[in-house]
C-alpha cells in the first residue's frame, strides 16, 4: 500500500501563530520512518506551496486570512484528488481549514470512482460556520460548512464540485458547539457524538455503527482528525485545548478500528502547535496514531526516549 505524505502549513484560518511549523514537526516525530516501518511504500511530497488566489473581501469584518484560505483550498483540493488515486494521502496539517481543500478534493476522487465519500470528523468542534454566522473570523471553523455545501461560500472560496451529503459525515468528540453551529448541525443530518455519548457508549461501538454504514455504501471514508479531539493533558500543543477530550486508549481504538476496516483512503491531521507543544509530546502521539490508523498495533508502539 502507497502513503503519500504532504505537508499543508496552513496558518491562515486561525490567529494564533505556529500550525504552520506543524509539518516539520511530523518529519521530525519521525511519521515517514513509522510508516515504512509497517512495510508501506511511502513517500513525502514536501509542502505544498498554493498559487496566489484572489477574492473579494467579505462583507463580515471579523473574518482574516480568506485569500490564503481560498488558495489553499485550491491547492489542496487538486492535490488530494490526485493523490487519492495513488494511494492513501496524509495531509500534515497545518489548522483545520486545510479540510475545506482535503475534503472537497476526496469527495471529486470519490465521484470519478462512482463511490460515495464519508467523512470522520474527530474533534471537539465541529467547525460548521459559515462565512456569515462565524463571528471570531478564523477560518479554521468553517470547513464543514463549506464541504457540505452550506450556502455563502459562492465567489469567496473556490467552487465546491462534489458536495458531501450532511448524511455521510459522522463528528465523535464533540464538547464545544457555538450556537450558530448547534442549529446547523440540528438542521444538517449529520451524525453527532459528543463526549457524553463516547462515555456513555463507548466509542468502539460508536464508530463501529458508523463503519458498518460506510462499508454497507460501498463508500470510501476520510479521516480529519483534529489534536483537540484528545484530552489536553495528552496533547498540549494546539491553540484550542477544550478540557475533557478522548483519552491515548480511546484514539488508539478508533485508529485500530479504521485499520481494521480497511475503508479509509485519506487522513487529515490537523491543528497541531508546534509553538505550543512539550518537547514534541503531542507531535509524537499524532504520530503514533497515524501509525496505529494504518497498522500499527498499540502494542507493538516503540518506546520514545525524549
Ligand atoms: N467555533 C470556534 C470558532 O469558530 C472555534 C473553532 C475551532 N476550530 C478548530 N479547528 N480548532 O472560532
Ligand atoms: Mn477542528
Ligand atoms: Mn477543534
Ligand atoms: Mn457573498
Amino acid at each position: 500500500r502507497r502513503c503519500i505524505l504532504i505537508g499543508a502549513p496552513v496558518q491562515a484560518g486561525t490567529r494564533r501563530l505556529g500550525c504552520d511549523m506543524g509539518p516539520s514537526a511530523y518529519r521530525a516525530a519521525g511519521l515517514g520512518l513509522a510508516l515504512a516501518d509497517l512495510g508501506l511504500d511511502v513517500e513525502d511530497r514536501g509542502n505544498l506551496v498554493p498559487a496566489p488566489f484572489s477574492v473579494p473581501p467579505h462583507p463580515n469584518p471579523a473574518i482574516h486570512g480568506l485569500p490564503e484560505v481560498a488558495a489553499w483550498t485550491a491547492a489542496l483540493a487538486e492535490a488530494a484528488d490526485a493523490a487519492g488515486g495513488l494511494g492513501v494521502p496524509i495531509f500534515l496539517g497545518g489548522d483545520h481549514s486545510l479540510s475545506a481543500g482535503t475534503i472537497s478534493g476526496m469527495s471529486r476522487r470519490a465521484a470519478c470512482e462512482g463511490r460515495p465519500l464519508f467523512v470522520l470528523w474527530l474533534d471537539a468542534h465541529p467547525d460548521l460556520h459559515t462565512l456569515d454566522t462565524t463571528t471570531s473570523g478564523n477560518l479554521h471553523g468553517v470547513p464543514m460548512a463549506y464541504a457540505t455545501g452550506a450556502p455563502g461560500f459562492a465567489g469567496h472560496l473556490p467552487p465546491l464540485a462534489v458536495p458531501v451529503d450532511p448524511g455521510h459525515v459522522c463528528m465523535i468528540g464533540l464538547r464545544s458547539v457555538d450556537p450558530a453551529e448547534r442549529a446547523a448541525l440540528r438542521a444538517s443530518g449529520i451524525r453527532v457524538h459528543d463526549m457524553r455519548a463516547i462515555d456513555e457508549n463507548g466509542i468502539g461501538v460508536l464508530l463501529a455503527a458508523f463503519l458498518d454504514r460506510v462499508a454497507a455504501a460501498g463508500g470510501l471514508l476520510h479521516v480529519s482528525l483534529d489534536v483537540d479531539f484528545l484530552e489536553p493533558g495528552i496533547a498540549p500543543g494546539v491553540g484550542t485545548t477544550v478540557p475533557g477530550g478522548a483519552t491515548f486508549r480511546e484514539a488508539h481504538l478508533a485508529m485500530e478500528m479504521l485499520h481494521d476496516s480497511g475503508l479509509v483512503r485519506s487522513l487529515d491531521l490537523v491543528e497541531l502547535n508546534p509553538f505550543l507543544d512539550e518537547r514534541g509530546r503531542t507531535a509524537l502521539l499524532m504520530t503514533d496514531l497515524a501509525a496505529s490508523l494504518m497498522g500499527r498495533r498499540v502494542l507493538d508502539r516503540p518506546t520514545h526516549s525524549f
